[in-house]
């Protein structure tokens, strides 16, 4: 079911000086800020070639903003897994016993793509994101 690795995400709390440091410091090629008001985030992506960085800023009524208060310089987020389909790896995941967040139901996320999130309490800490490859 588990494909391979679409991104690590990184929370941020300024996404210009964040990418500043992987395009200056890092010498990274950093893709310009995209606004998805429907997740609460502003992203940018960093390609790596084998898998990308996923920035992270609060947008709005955003649910990395408790995140940002507990790790007020930024932290890991997620990790971004890529399955064929996304509606039998939730349901194998459910029978399982494996929380999804939200109702459940995948969104569009940053990559037009179907996206899910499951509990981090049920993978080991870790806030999960599954995305229709
Ligand atoms: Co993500």
């Amino acid at each position: 079911m588990l494909g391979r690795l679409n991104h690590v995400a990184i929370a941020v709390p300024d996404i210009a000086a964040a990418s500043a440091v992987y395009r200056d410091t890092l010498g990274a090629s950093v893709t310009a800020p995209q606004a998805l008001p429907e997740h609460g985030v502003t992203v940018v992506f960093i390609d790596l070639g084998n898998t990308k960085i996923e920035l992270l800023e609060p947008l709005g009524d955003s649910p990395i903003a408790a995140f940002l208060a507990k790790n007020p310089a930024g932290g890991m987020h997620h990790v971004c897994y890529e399955v064929d389909d996304i509606i039998a790896a939730r349901d194998r995941l459910t029978a399982a016993g494996a929380r999804v967040l939200g109702d459940g139901n995948p969104k569009i996320g940053a990559h037009g793509k179907p996206v899910l999130f499951l509990h981090p309490k049920d993978f080991m800490g870790t806030l999960v994101e599954l995305e229709q490859a």
